[in-house]
């Protein structure tokens, strides 16, 4: 990810060089927090230039609800094919990209296709929580002023901030993928059977008032702060920390290069997205 950096600056700085000659007003999402990420995680993954509009429209699907589980499984069969077809021509492949990584492992024998299919689909889908997850902390820094002067003028303690935003965010509209127990456990009087499917809400564990003494509010400060924004334990979020590389790039260079960066409609005319796993604003009209 170090590594990754300066290619991912030059990224977003000819997505923000072409917003900064458009002039204002611009739909930031539209803009930035949208192709950045999944430009990045396709240069990541290595996703030909010419499929890259193809395989956006397959993962935005699969996480959007809007067109029913059927058009979700589609997208998932169409992405799921490429993903195979991909990862087979590139067998003898010794480029550092995702997918050359996955068919050289295969070629190798040190996987199974099964296997290499099952950790890449997950990481090329992955990509659109940036968008998502960034336009709620924009737009929370476009709306508190306490929290923007506290970016702006604490450089040194941003990390800071962003773990807060991190566990205040609500990032998904749902609890998230259930666990299935193998064996029965009992857990503060309840029995939990083998099979039993188990929700765990990481949305309800970072608001926890014994662990985050007044959680509702955004206390950048915050120390210590182990929220759980990226779950934990063996499933812990593989893309966590590609996310905030990603996250702190688009908002530093945003507010950088666009400065007296403001919202170009009232707050409260912001829309959300509706229908779809991930919260987050639709669109972010912004002017500076
Ligand atoms: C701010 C952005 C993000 C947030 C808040 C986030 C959050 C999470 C959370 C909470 C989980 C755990 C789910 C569970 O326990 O059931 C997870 C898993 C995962 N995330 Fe992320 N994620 C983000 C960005 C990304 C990105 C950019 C990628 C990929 C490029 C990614 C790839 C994955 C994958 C592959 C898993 C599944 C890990 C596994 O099951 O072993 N995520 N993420």
């Amino acid at each position: 990810m170090k590594r990754l950096r300066p290619r991912a600056q030059e990224m977003l700085d000819e997505l923000v060089d072409a917003v900064v000659r458009d002039e204002p007003p611009a739909d930031l999402v539209e803009r930035g927090l949208e192709p950045f990420p999944i430009a990045l995680v396709s240069e990541v993954m290595g996703v030909p230039g010419t499929d890259r509009d193809r395989v956006h429209g397959w993962t935005r699907q699969i996480i959007s609800t809007s067109g029913g589980a059927e058009a979700a499984d589609r997208a998932k069969n169409s992405l799921y094919g490429w993903i195979t077809q991909t990862i087979r021509s590139r067998a003898d492949s010794t480029g550092e990209d995702v997918y050359s990584l996955l068919g050289a492992a295969v070629a190798g024998g040190d996987l199974s296709e099964t296997e290499a299919v099952g950790l890449a689909g997950p990481l090329q889908i992955g990509g659109e929580a940036v968008t998502h997850n960034c336009g709620q902390m924009l737009y929370l820094l476009l709306t508190r002023p306490e929290l923007r002067q506290w970016w702006q003028e604490r450089p040194e303690a941003r990390d800071g901030l962003l773990d807060e935003l991190l566990r205040y965010i609500p990032h998904r509209s749902s609890v998230g993928l259930a666990r299935i127990a193998l064996e029965d456990v009992d857990l503060r009087g309840h029995r939990i059977r083998a099979g039993d499917p188990v929700y765990v809400s990481y949305l309800a564990a970072n608001r926890d008032p014994d662990v985050f003494p007044e959680p509702d509010r955004i206390d950048p400060g915050r120390a210590p702060n182990p929220h759980l924004a990226f779950g934990n334990g063996p499933h812990y979020c593989t893309g966590a920390v590609l996310a905030r590389l990603q996250t702190e790039l688009l908002l530093t260079t945003l507010f950088e290069r666009l400065p007296g960066l403001r919202l170009a409609v009232p707050a409260d005319q912001v829309a959300w997205r509706r229908r779809t796993m991930i919260r987050g604003p639709r669109t972010l009209p912004c002017t500076w």
